[in-house]
C-alpha cells in the first residue's frame, strides 16, 4: 500500500494514542501465567501485541477480545498446553525473546517462527542464556528464527548481557520465574524496566537497582485489572512531526513517561522542542501524563552512549528532526539499530537520500548536518513501521508531495497512524 503526505502548514489538536506495545506484550504473557482473569484496558492495537495474544492462545490460554480490552484467562506458570502447530511471532522481536524465557521451563517442546524480517534477527542473545539456564533451544543456523525449545527444570543464573537489551533482560527474568532461586541480570546501560514493574503488579517480588534486576522462582503471578498508557515511541513521531512545524499545537494524552523511556523527552528539550508534560500520574508503577508540543526552533544533537540504548526506537524520527535542525544529529554507540525490523541506519539514510537529505553513516550511527530540506519523493518503509512513521514526519515538512511505499507496515505498532495524521494535519 501508499501513503501520500502533503506538506502540512501546522498540526493542531488534541490526541490518544494506542497502548503502549512494551507494556501491553508484558501484561499479556504476565497475564497468561497468572492464576485467573486479567483485564487489560487499552491494549495496543498492533500487530505486534496481537502476535503475542495469538501465541498464548497457541499454548490453551483462552482469550477474549472486545475493542481495545483484552481479558487473558491465566493458568498458572505450569498451565500452557503443548501447542499443536508452530507459535507465530510475526514481526516481533518482543513477542519471540520474551516468550522463550517462559517457554524453557515447561515440559513440553515448542517452535516460535515469525515473518521474513523476524526470521533475520539475531536469537543467540537469548539462547546463550536459556541455554545456561538448562533449556534446550535449537534455531536455524544456530542464530536465527524458527526456534526449538525443549523445556527443562531451570536452574537460576547470574547473567551480564553483553548487549543492553531489555527483551534479553525481560527473558531471562520470566524464565528466572520458573527456576527455583534467585537469577540476576546486569545490564551494561540502563533499558527499559516495564518488566520488573509490571511483575510487581502481578504480585511478584523484584529486586532491582542501578544495572540489575533479580527474582526469586519459583513465583506465583495473581491476575490483575489493568491499563495500558499511551505508547511514547508513537508519540514521538508527533512530538516531532509538531515541532517541525512553526504555530502548531497539540496535546497527547495519556501518554505513559516510564524514566527508562522518557529520555525522548529530555533530549527533545535539550534540541530545543517546546514540549511540556502536565497532569502527572501513576497507574500499575507506571508514570502517565499528557504531553503539550509547540512549533520550535530545533537545535540538533548527539546521541551517543547509555543515551543510544535509551533512544533506539527513536533515532528514525529523530534523524528527521536533525536535518532541519541547525546543528544536525550524531548518532554513535547504536549499531544494534542495524537488527532492528529493518538496518534502520541504512534504511534511514536510504529514504533521507531519496528526499534530497545528506547523511554520512557508521557502523554504529550517522552524521546528518543541520539546515537540510526534504524535497518531494517516493520513499519506501522497507517493510518497518518505525521507517514508514517517520517518513511520513518527513513528508509534512517537505517541499513537494511524498509517496511512502509499504505504508501499510504502521500497523505493526499503530494501525490508526495515517487517520491520526490526517486528523490534526487538516
Ligand atoms: C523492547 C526493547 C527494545 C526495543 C523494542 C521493544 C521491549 O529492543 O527496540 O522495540 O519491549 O523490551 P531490544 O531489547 O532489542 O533493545
Amino acid at each position: 500500500m501508499q501513503e501520500i503526505i502533503r506538506p502540512a502548514s501546522r498540526l493542531q489538536g488534541s490526541i490518544r494514542l494506542p497502548g503502549d506495545k512494551s507494556i501491553s506484550h508484558r501484561y499479556a504473557m504476565l497475564a497468561s501465567v497468572a492464576e485467573g482473569v486479567t483485564t487489560i484496558g487499552n491494549y495496543s492495537s498492533g500487530a505486534d501485541c496481537h502476535s503475542t495474544l495469538g501465541c498464548v492462545r497457541g499454548l490453551g490460554i483462552e482469550v477474549e477480545l472486545s475493542g481495545r480490552e483484552v481479558k487473558v484467562h491465566g493458568r498458572g506458570l505450569r498451565g500452557y498446553r503443548a501447542p499443536a502447530a508452530d507459535l507465530d511471532a510475526g514481526n516481533s522481536g518482543s513477542t519471540i525473546r520474551m516468550l522463550s524465557g517462559l517457554l524453557a521451563g515447561q515440559s513440553f517442546q515448542s517452535r516460535l517462527c515469525g515473518d521474513e524480517s523476524l526470521s533475520k534477527r539475531p536469537m543467540q542473545r537469548i539462547m546463550t542464556p536459556l541455554r545456561e539456564m538448562g533449556a534446550v533451544i535449537e534455531a536455524r543456523e544456530g542464530k536465527y528464527p524458527p526456534l526449538e525449545i525443549t523445556g527443562a527444570e531451570l536452574k537460576p543464573i547470574e547473567y551480564a548481557m553483553p548487549v543492553a537489551s531489555a527483551q534479553v533482560k525481560s527473558c531471562v527474568l520470566l524464565a528466572g520465574l520458573l527456576a527455583e532461586g534467585m537469577t540476576t541480570v546486569r545490564e551494561p546501560a540502563r533499558t527499559r524496566d516495564h518488566t520488573e514493574v509490571a511483575l510487581r503488579e502481578f504480585g511478584v517480588e523484584v529486586e532491582s537497582g542501578a544495572g540489575y534486576a533479580c527474582v526469586e522462582g519459583p513465583a506465583r503471578l495473581e491476575a490483575r485489572e489493568l491499563t495500558v498508557p499511551g505508547d511514547l515511541s508513537s508519540a514521538a513521531f508527533f512530538l516531532v512531526a509538531a515541532a517541525l512545524k512553526p504555530g502548531s499545537e497539540l496535546v497527547l494524552e495519556g501518554v505513559g513517561l516510564n524514566p527508562t523511556r522518557a529520555a525522548l523527552i529530555d533530549f527533545l528539550v535539550a534540541c530545543g522542542v517546546d514540549v511540556r508534560i502536565l497532569d502527572l500520574q501513576m497507574k500499575h508503577g507506571e508514570p502517565v501524563g499528557d504531553l503539550r508540543v509547540r512549533g520550535s526552533k530545533l537545535k540538533g544533537g548527539v546521541i551517543e552512549k547509555g543515551l543510544a540504548a535509551a533512544l533506539i526506537d527513536e533515532i528514525p524520527v529523530l534523524a528527521v528532526l536533525g536535518a532541519v535542525s541547525e546543528e544536525g544529529l550524531t548518532v554513535r554507540d547504536a549499531a544494534e539499530l542495524r537488527v532492528k525490523e529493518t538496518d534502520r541506519i541504512e534504511t534511514v539514510a536510504d529514504n533521507l537520500r531519496r528526499m534530497g537529505v545528506e547523511i554520512e553513516t557508521a557502523p554504529d550511527g550517522f552524521r546528518i548536518e543541520g539546515g537540510q530540506r526534504f524535497r518531494g519523493a517516493t520513499v519506501e518503509s522497507h517493510g518497518d513501521h518505525r521507517i514508514a512513521m517517520a517518513f511520513a514526519v518527513a513528508g509534512l515538512a517537505a517541499s513537494g508531495e511524498v509517496m511512502i511505499e509499504g505504508s501499510e507496515a504502521a500497523s505493526v505498532s499503530f494501525p490508526e497512524f495515517w487517520s491520526t495524521l490526517r486528523g490534526i494535519a487538516g
